[in-house]
């Protein structure tokens, strides 16, 4: 059995955060004269900022293990079932890409490049997202395009410069599995033709469902205060003092809204037009999901299009084109120490490559054209 978490509660409405981030108190101006003048040549001394009960509530609860698939019901046939479709490389039309090949488990789920090769070495024209606690965003892919990850893990098999199947090749080189039918058939009791691109979907997804990885920052979440260093614990600060929160909020802090890229100033790569591309309106212009921040120290290059390699510079940039503020090197490395305590462990078990069920007669051979 599994318990269903509510997942409205992971994301609070970020409104009334934006209020509590704009408050970034300033020191007076004698203040600092006298702080100038005691530590010269110091950056501004921060005051004794201390971590409130009031600003953990935007991220609570900690992340648990049983975040479960919003959408469909989760059994241990479909887990198990997803895990190998996940693995396997005949889901692409050349036998030679599998989910893993982009989104690595063993590597937090990404491929650390811009952008990743598919069908015979095509790029596609976005980052690869993790697949960790993807399951617990409101939407899937970085302009929301769909809906949940059961019906997010039917596209790459489709889509020309990833997969390259239709849902004719898939379903039939499925079928042609000998293997397979008694997994989906398991898998989907009800149904009288279980081997179909819907059902693999959908057993991928509950697989992804339980691809989380909670971290030390939910153990201070908890209440353990040991669990982060000083300078963890100012990054934090700095983090929510910059505004950060008015949109990386909620358990996965992000993963739950849209929001501008570029908000304050026009972000330099104009060429993807994020919502816009899939709804055509002009207030969907350059309008992204707000990306979860979530093992985000493991996930270089950063962006939807894989810009930027350097974690000080990415928060350096949201500073500048979010938030309209510069933040320095030392805050911006002391948030990115802070973002170390997002990383959690890999579950390693639950990750291991499975063994494959072998091809049959029939299974049609790789197509490299
Ligand atoms: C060739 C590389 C490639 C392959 C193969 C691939 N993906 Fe992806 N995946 C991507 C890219 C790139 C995106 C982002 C695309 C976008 O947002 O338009 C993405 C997005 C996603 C997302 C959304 C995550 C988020 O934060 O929104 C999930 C989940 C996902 N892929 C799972 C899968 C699964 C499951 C498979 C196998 C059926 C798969 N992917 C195959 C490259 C790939
Ligand atoms: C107004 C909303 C907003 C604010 C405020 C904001 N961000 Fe973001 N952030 C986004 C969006 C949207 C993206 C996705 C960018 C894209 O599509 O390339 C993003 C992306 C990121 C990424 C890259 C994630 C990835 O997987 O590549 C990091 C890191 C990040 N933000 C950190 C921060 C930090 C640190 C701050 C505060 C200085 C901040 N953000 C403030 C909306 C915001």
């Amino acid at each position: 059995m599994h318990q269903s978490l509510k997942l409205v509660s992971f994301f609070m409405g970020s409104s009334a955060l934006v209020a509590t981030a704009a408050c970034d108190s300033k020191k007076s101006e004698p203040a600092k004269k006298e702080q100038a003048a005691t530590q010269a040549a110091e950056k501004p001394v921060k005051k004794k900022a201390e971590i409130t009960p009031a600003m953990l509530g935007l991220y609570q609860p900690p992340l648990a293990t049983d975040l479960v698939s919003k959408e469909k019901p989760v059994s241990e046939a479909k887990v198990n079932l997803g895990r190998q479709l996940y693995f396997d490389k005949r889901l692409s039309k050349n036998h030679d890409i599998s989910c893993n090949t982009c989104h690595d488990l063993q590597r937090y789920g990404v491929d650390n490049l811009a952008v990743s090769p598919g069908h015979r070495g095509q790029p596609g024209a976005r980052n690869s997202p993790s697949v960790y606690n993807a399951a617990g965003h409101f939407v899937q892919f970085w302009d929301g395009r769909s809906p949940h990850v059961e019906h997010q893990a039917t596209q790459p098999i489709l889509n020309p410069v990833e997969m390259a199947h239709t849902e004719e090749s898939v379903t039939a080189v499925l079928k042609s599995i000998p293997g397979y039918q008694p997994l989906f058939a398991a898998a989907f009791p009800d149904k009288k033709d279980p081997v179909t691109l819907t059902n693999a979907g959908d057993a991928m997804g509950a697989f992804e469902s339980k691809l989380i990885t909670p971290a030390r920052w939910d153990k201070f979440l908890s209440g353990d205060q040991n669990s982060l260093s000083p300078k963890e614990k100012r990054g934090f600060i700095a983090f929510n003092e910059a505004g950060c929160n008015a949109c990386h909020t909620g358990t996965l802090l992000g993963g739950g809204t849209y929001q501008k890229l570029g908000a304050m100033k026009p972000w330099p790569n104009q060429k993807d037009q994020g919502r816009y591309e899939v709804t055509k309106k002009d207030s969907d212009k350059m309008i992204f999901k707000v990306p979860s921040l979530r093992n985000i120290t493991e996930t270089a290059p950063y962006f939807h299009d894989g810009s930027v390699g350097s974690l000080v510079e990415a928060i350096q940039m949201m500073g500048e084109y979010q938030l309209g503020k510069t933040i320095s090197e030392k805050d911006a490395k002391d948030i990115a120490a802070w973002m170390g305590t997002l990383k959690g462990e890999v579950p390693e078990d639950y990750i291991r490559e499975p063994s494959l069920p072998p091809s049959g007669p029939n299974t049609p051979a790789a197509d490299p054209s």
